[in-house]
This record gives structure tokens, C-alpha cells and sequence, in this order.
């Protein structure tokens, strides 16, 4: 096997659908000599490291550039290893996991102590899912650890959909990156607190309001979960704006606003999505949308990504209808936005 130096990152290929033994076992060995490694799940790729060695679960916040204050998601293979993650393991929790899991949902419980500090940003609850994506289900079973792993970008960047989205922020900081291709469902999990008297939702995903409800009675957020800031770990860091990358600004808006943009002339510099194939005479780049959000989702972050260099200035953005099923894809676009 390469030698592999934190100064270079490797790649290796595999394929997403039936991941070789060999490959993950490379990933797997990175991972328990407390390596990180990127690889894809079916949300995002994710940055993993051992859960239970806190000199990797720290090479994760350094290659970020992540806050201490912003804890991680504990990636696991089976519900016993979730179980055992949990101080206690809610009724509404089971519900969930049986509904929903393997897959792009994520709970947050009381921890046990078996979870080491430096996950929880000194919380004491954590946030554990177990993924669907054969390649994350592989490495994680192979690991015979869960796995921490925020999304794998660097702080405040648009989280990445492909193994060179990765590597344009981390290349360099981490060991390894496992290229499996696109991801599936293209936006980060759902994310679910089951603390509280009723479950509610931290982070929406493409698992929505509705789909949560046939299982369990949501309750709202109550004021103190309710965040502005990522600095206090109290609060539930999920929800905090997220920055885009610098020069470039994304603005967002309505419908009425974004045809009549599409009619404007000269407009270099400019990148217009949306989801109307309006005839447009202009300078302005434009990304048509897909009209159903399973295909939005997927497509959004590499639009991000695409759109992010130097001859663009502003990318404008039709704001997605309302309703439970766009939830996700208009907060992950007003996070975006200035
Ligand atoms: O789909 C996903 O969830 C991806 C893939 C890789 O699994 N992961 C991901 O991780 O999006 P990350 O770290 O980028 O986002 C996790 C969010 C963060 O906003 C973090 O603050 C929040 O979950 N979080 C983690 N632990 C928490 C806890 N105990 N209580 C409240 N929020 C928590
Ligand atoms: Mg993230």
C-alpha cells in the first residue's frame, strides 16, 4: 500500500453500489492508524474519523477549521451500535430509526459516556445516523468503530456532492478521499432532536415534516434551541448561517423578480438558476432547475460549486415554492445567501 502523508491526499475510486473489500479495507486501515477520510454517504460526503480516538476526532476539527464549539455525527453500522452511543434510547427514537434508518436522518439523544468529549462540544447529547451508502456502511463495519463525520468542507463552504468538491477545499489536509461518485439525495440529513418531550426538527432535510409525522408528533423548537450564533454550544449549531464563498454573493428571489431578470440585457458576471426556461437575452450564465426537489437537491450543491470562481459575481437564485417538500432546499439556499 502508498505510504500516505497528510500533505498529500490520496485518491482511490470505488464503486459506489459494491464496494471491493480491498478499497474499503485501504479506507478502513487509514482510519484506525487515526487517519481521516473523506468518503460519500447518500447525503453529502462526509470527513470521517474514529469516533473513540480524540487525536482524530480533532484532525477533523483542524482540517475544517471548525469550531471546538460545533459537535459532530457519530456514523454507525446497526442500531445496537447507535444504542450504545445513547444515555437513553427514547421511544420516539426507536420509531424513527425503524422508520427511517439506514438513511438520511439524524438523531440527536442523550450520550452515554462511552461518546469521548471532543465529538459533543462539550453538549450532553449526540448526534448519531446510520447511512444507507454501501460505501459508508462498508467502512464503518470494517472500522468496527463508529464513525465521526461532519460533511467534508471547509467551515462555512457549501458542503460537497462529488469527490473533487472535496478536494477543492481539503486537498492537502486530510489522508485519503474514497471517490464513489455523486451523491444520491445531494443535501445534508435530517436532523431530529428526540430530547425533549417531542421530537423536533433541528436541521430540515429531504426527509420532511410529513414523513416525520406518520411516525412520531413533532413538537416546535422551544426559544432556546432557537440560533443565531455558532459560538455557544448550547445552542444547536445546525441552524446557524452559513457564509458563501467569498467574492461571490448569492441572492435570492421571487419568481416575479427572477423573469424580470431574465429579460435584462448585459448582465456578465451574473449566473441566473431558476426553475423557468425563460428565453433570456443577456450576458448572464443560466442553470435551469429540475421542478421536483428530490432532483433539485441532488443538483444544487454542484450548481453552488460550479459557480464559484472568478469571473462570477453574484449567483441569482428563484426562490423554490413553498411547501414540506422544498423545506430543506429553501433553508440550505438562505443559509447561502447573503
Ligand atoms: O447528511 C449529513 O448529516 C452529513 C453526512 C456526512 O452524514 N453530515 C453533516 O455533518 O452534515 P455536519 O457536521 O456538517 O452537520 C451536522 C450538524 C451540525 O450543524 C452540528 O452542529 C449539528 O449537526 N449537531 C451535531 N451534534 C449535535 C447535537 N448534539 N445537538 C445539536 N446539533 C448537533
Ligand atoms: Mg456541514
Amino acid at each position: 500500500m502508498t505510504k500516505i502523508s497528510r500533505s498529500s491526499t490520496e485518491v482511490i475510486e470505488v464503486d459506489p453500489h459494491a464496494p471491493d473489500v480491498e478499497t474499503i479495507e485501504v479506507a478502513a486501515e487509514v482510519l484506525r492508524d487515526d487517519g481521516i477520510v473523506a468518503f460519500p454517504t447518500e447525503t453529502v460526503y462526509g470527513l470521517g474519523a474514529r469516533a473513540s480516538s480524540p487525536v482524530a476526532v480533532q484532525k477533523v476539527f483542524d482540517a475544517k477549521g471548525r469550531p471546538a464549539t460545533n459537535p459532530l455525527i457519530l456514523h454507525v453500522a446497526d442500531l445496537d451500535q447507535a444504542r450504545r452511543l445513547a444515555a437513553t434510547w427514547p421511544e420516539a427514537a426507536q420509531r424513527l430509526a425503524e422508520a427511517f434508518w439506514p438513511g438520511p436522518l439524524t438523531l440527536v439523544v442523550r450520550r452515554s459516556e462511552r461518546v469521548v468529549d471532543e465529538v459533543c462540544a462539550g453538549l450532553d447529547t449526540v448526534a448519531i445516523r446510520m447511512p444507507a451508502h454501501p460505501v459508508a456502511r462498508a467502512l464503518v463495519e470494517a472500522v468496527g468503530d463508529p464513525l465521526a463525520a461532519p460533511s467534508a468542507n471547509r467551515y462555512t463552504e457549501v458542503s460537497p456532492t462529488t469527490a473533487d468538491h472535496v478536494l477543492k477545499g481539503l486537498s492537502g489536509r486530510i489522508d485519503l478521499v474514497v471517490d464513489g461518485g455523486a451523491t444520491e439525495v445531494g443535501v445534508e440529513s435530517t436532523l431530529v432532536s428526540v430530547v425533549g418531550e417531542k421530537p423536533t426538527v433541528l436541521r430540515p432535510g429531504m426527509i420532511d415534516r410529513s414523513q416525520l409525522s406518520k411516525v412520531v408528533e413533532l413538537g416546535g423548537l422551544g426559544d432556546e434551541e432557537r440560533v443565531v450564533d455558532e459560538s455557544e454550544p448550547r445552542h444547536s449549531p445546525g441552524l446557524s448561517r452559513r457564509h458563501y464563498s467569498p467574492g461571490v454573493t448569492l441572492r435570492l428571489v421571487e419568481s416575479k423578480e427572477f423573469i424580470r431578470l431574465c429579460e435584462d440585457e448585459g448582465q456578465r458576471g451574473r449566473v441566473l438558476v431558476g426553475g423557468l426556461g425563460a428565453p433570456i437575452d443577456s450576458d448572464a450564465a443560466f442553470v435551469e432547475m429540475p421542478p421536483e426537489p428530490e432532483e433539485y437537491a441532488r443538483q444544487l450543491y454542484s450548481v453552488l460549486h460550479r459557480f464559484d470562481g472568478d469571473d462570477v459575481d453574484e449567483i441569482i437564485v428563484e426562490m423554490p415554492p413553498e411547501g414540506q417538500r422544498w423545506e430543506a432546499i429553501r433553508d440550505r439556499l438562505r443559509r447561502a445567501a447573503d
